[in-house]
């Protein structure tokens, strides 16, 4: 049997040679990085200019206070993995547009699935529009747990956060 490790080299590569993504990318794409065994995997919205100079994800202010806020609970580096709605920073950037979350749920779901996390925490409105539904707003639904009864969805609990860039910037 293929292990998860494989499984997900294969499918960076798939990312890394993507047409679609090549053609909307700003810098470097950013296919997201952790645990293959991840019990636990955060979802953000895209890179920023930090991530796509080296092509890792969550390494700039918002992602340090990412890494800050979760080296404070008992999750360990080893224990999780960090990927994004859309893999790389759209050109004019602004928030990702509905064609760059609809591609990139593509990727997404295709991680997911090898990965089979207990539990998704949804950074902010991309990721919950990505994974779950429009009708949630962060501002309004952070803190619950949505537990996902259809069963072609990957991974059957997310909890539902602000991004970190909302403590930073007040925007998200
Ligand atoms: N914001 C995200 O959602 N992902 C990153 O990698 C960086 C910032």
């Amino acid at each position: 049997m293929i292990s998860k490790e494989k499984e997900l080299a294969k499918i960076s590569t798939e990312i890394l040679q993507c047409k679609f993504c090549l053609k909307n990318k700003r810098g470097l794409l950013v296919v997201g990085e952790g645990c293959s065994n991840a019990k636990i995997v955060f979802v953000g919205e895209a890179p920023g200019k930090e991530e796509i100079k080296t092509g890792r994800p969550f390494i700039g202010r918002a992602g340090k206070l990412l890494r800050e806020l979760i080296a404070l609970t008992q999750i360990s580096e080893k224990d999780y993995y960090i990927l994004s709605a859309v893999k790389y920073l759209p050109k004019n950037y602004i928030t990702p547009k509905p064609k760059d979350i609809e591609h990139g749920k593509l990727h997404l779901l295709d991680q997911l699935a090898v990965i089979k996390p207990k539990i998704i925490v949804v950074l902010g409105n991309t990721a919950s529009i990505s994974l779950l539904s429009e009708k949630i707003k962060i501002s309004e639904d952070h803190g619950k747990v949505i537990v996902s009864k259809n069963k072609t969805e990957v991974g059957l609990k997310f909890f539902l956060s602000y991004h970190p860039a909302a403590a930073l910037y007040k925007k998200k």
